[in-house]
């Protein structure tokens, strides 16, 4: 149980602490760094999905029949463009069956209010479990719009999948959806405040962080 509360789960897997060590470098560039984003969405997917509802199947060997499983539910898997497409591959690949739902918002970057500019959803769901994706978990003002979305939209169950998250962002998103389990790699320890002098970094970026995840996956910026 973290001070987040029981809904707040960073992960303790030792390949997921190696491979966020080398996405947080400042010397990896963008192709490794995709590579990382993907491997470790793929390890925290794992993590996030561990309660999924099976149904009971038999399946016949070569050699007898055998007991197991199927997924019982429909996954749908929610990238919150565009950081959060470098997440969808590598999971989508874990469960080929998933559904693929894109979520436009970017922040304002002076208000650091999500801003949002595009939303495919249909008209009802069509899946039972979402997963939302987004590498950076800030303020929380993107996950928390995107999991308003989400429940407007009748989502009836959803998990938030992230690899960085500030304190901030963890509490702003466990009281507005305290239903909502957040997977993450790692907890930081604070936001950057509005800068006072030339050279100062951007409001609310996550300390120490990665710098900015879109632009370190698409070489912009
Ligand atoms: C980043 C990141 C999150 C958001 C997190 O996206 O990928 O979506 O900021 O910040 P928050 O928790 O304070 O809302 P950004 O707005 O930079 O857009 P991008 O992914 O297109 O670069
Ligand atoms: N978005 C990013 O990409 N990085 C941060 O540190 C905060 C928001």
């Amino acid at each position: 149980m973290t001070e987040f509360g029981d809904r707040v789960f960073p992960s303790r897997h030792p390949l997921v602490k190696h491979k966020l060590t080398l996405l947080r470098s400042v010397s990896t560039e963008p192709k490794k760094f995709r590579e990382l984003i993907r491997e470790i969405s793929i390890l925290l997917a794992y993590e996030a999905t561990q309660d999924l509802a099976l149904e009971e199947v038999s399946v016949t060997t070569p050699l007898g029949v055998a007991k197991g499983g199927h997924l019982k539910e429909k996954i749908g898997l929610v990238p919150i463009l565009r950081a959060g497409l470098g997440m969808v591959d590598g999971i989508w690949e874990m469960m080929p069956g998933a559904e693929v739902w894109h979520i436009g918002l970017y922040r304002d970057h002076k208000t650091l209010q999500p801003v949002q500019y595009y939303n495919k959803l249909p008209v009802s769901p069509t899946v039972q479990v979402c997963l939302v994706l987004d590498p950076m978990l800030a303020t929380g003002g993107s996950a928390v719009a995107t999991v308003d979305i989400l429940k407007r939209w009748g989502a009836e169950r959803i998990k938030f999948v992230g690899i960085i998250a500030a304190p901030e962002g963890l509490r702003a998103l466990t009281q507005a959806h305290p239903d909502v389990d957040i997977h993450i790699a790692a907890i930081d320890d604070h936001l950057t405040p509005r800068p006072t002098q030339p050279g100062d970094p951007p409001e609310g970026y996550i300390v120490p962080g990665l710098g900015d995840a879109g632009d370190r996956q698409f070489g912009t910026g």
